[in-house]
C-alpha cells in the first residue's frame, strides 16, 4: 500500500481547508457534469475522500461507490448524513477491484498526481477501464503542468501567498515530472507544515495512458462548465470513453497475448 498522506490531522481539517472546492459555483457544475455522464448507471469515485462530490451525487439518486486509502478521510465521510447509502472500499485505487460494473469512474481534484510514477498512473487508467461497462467513461480533473512559469535555472514557484497560508511548488525532478508542494500555516498559534510529492502529467500523456487501457478521448474542457480548453488553460476536465476490452497483457481482448 502507498503511504497514506491524508492522515487524521489532515482529514479533520480537510473540508475547511478545501472550502474553495465546496463553493457552489465549483461544486454544482461538477456534480451536474458527472451526473449527466452517469445517467441511470452507477458511478465509482477513485479517492472519494470526505464525499465532497459523492454525497451530492447520491442525493440526486445516483448509485455511488468509492475507494480510498485513508481511513481518517472515510471516517469523516461516514459521519455525514447520506453516507450510509454510499458503498466504501478501503484500498489503493491503482490495484483495488470492487464488484460490479460502472457507467462512470472519476478521479478529481488533481488526485492522479498523487501517483508519483508513470507506471502507477498507467495502472490507474487500466483499473478505471476495468470497472467500466462498454461505452462507460473515465473522468479526470487535473492541473496542466505549470512549467512555462518556471524560468531556466529556477525550481521554485509560490502558488499561494496569504497571511493565513504560504504555498510553494518545488520542481525536484524535471525528468520524472516530480514537484513537491510545500505548505506553511499557523494553527493554535503553532507553525504547521506539510510537504508532499506529485507527478505532474501532460494531457497528451494522459491520452496515451487511456489508449493503453482501451479508452479514447471523448471531451476535454478547461472546467466543469465546459469552457473551451486552450493553450492558456491551467487545468482540464477530460473524459475518455471505453472503446475496447483489454486482456491482462494490456492488448485488445482476443489478441494472442
Ligand atoms: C485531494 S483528496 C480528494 C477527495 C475527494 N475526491 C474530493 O474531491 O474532495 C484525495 C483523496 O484521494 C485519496 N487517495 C490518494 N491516493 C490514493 C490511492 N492511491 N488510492 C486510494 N485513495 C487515494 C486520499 O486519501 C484522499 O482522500
Amino acid at each position: 500500500m502507498p503511504k497514506i498522506r491524508f492522515d487524521e490531522q489532515i482529514a479533520r481539517r480537510y473540508d475547511e481547508t478545501s472550502a474553495d472546492w465546496y463553493q457552489p459555483t465549483v461544486l454544482e457544475p461538477a456534480v451536474h457534469f458527472l451526473a449527466d455522464l452517469t445517467g441511470d448507471g452507477a458511478a465509482l469515485e477513485f479517492g472519494i475522500g470526505t464525499g465532497r462530490l459523492a454525497l451530492p451525487l447520491r442525493s440526486r439518486g445516483i448509485r455511488v461507490h468509492g475507494i480510498d486509502l485513508s481511513e481518517p478521510m472515510l471516517d469523516q465521510l461516514r459521519r455525514k448524513s447520506g453516507s450510509e447509502q454510499i458503498g466504501l472500499t478501503v484500498g489503493d485505487f491503482v490495484t483495488t477491484r470492487v464488484d460490479g460494473s460502472f457507467r462512470l469512474t472519476y478521479l478529481v481534484y488533481n488526485t492522479i498526481t498523487n501517483l508519483t510514477t508513470q507506471d502507477e498512473q498507467v495502472a490507474c487508467f487500466r483499473n478505471a477501464a476495468a470497472h467500466l461497462e462498454p461505452g462507460g467513461c473515465f473522468v479526470i480533473e487535473v492541473f496542466v503542468p505549470g512549467l512555462r512559469r518556471i524560468p531556466p535555472g529556477e525550481r521554485v514557484r509560490a502558488f499561494d501567498v496569504r497571511p493565513s497560508h504560504l504555498g510553494f511548488d518545488e520542481y525536484t525532478d524535471f525528468v520524472g515530472q516530480i514537484l513537491y508542494s510545500h505548505h506553511y500555516w499557523i494553527e493554535d498559534s503553532e507553525l504547521r507544515t506539510f510537504s508532499a510529492p506529485y507527478r505532474y502529467v501532460w494531457p497528451s500523456e494522459l491520452d496515451l495512458m487511456a489508449r493503453l487501457a482501451g479508452m479514447t478521448l471523448r471531451e476535454r474542457w478547461a472546467g466543469w462548465t465546459r469552457e473551451p480548453f486552450t493553450d492558456a488553460s491551467t487545468s482540464h476536465v477530460s473524459v475518455w470513453e471505453k472503446t475496447a476490452e483489454m486482456n491482462r497483457y494490456g492488448n485488445p481482448a482476443g489478441s494472442p497475448a
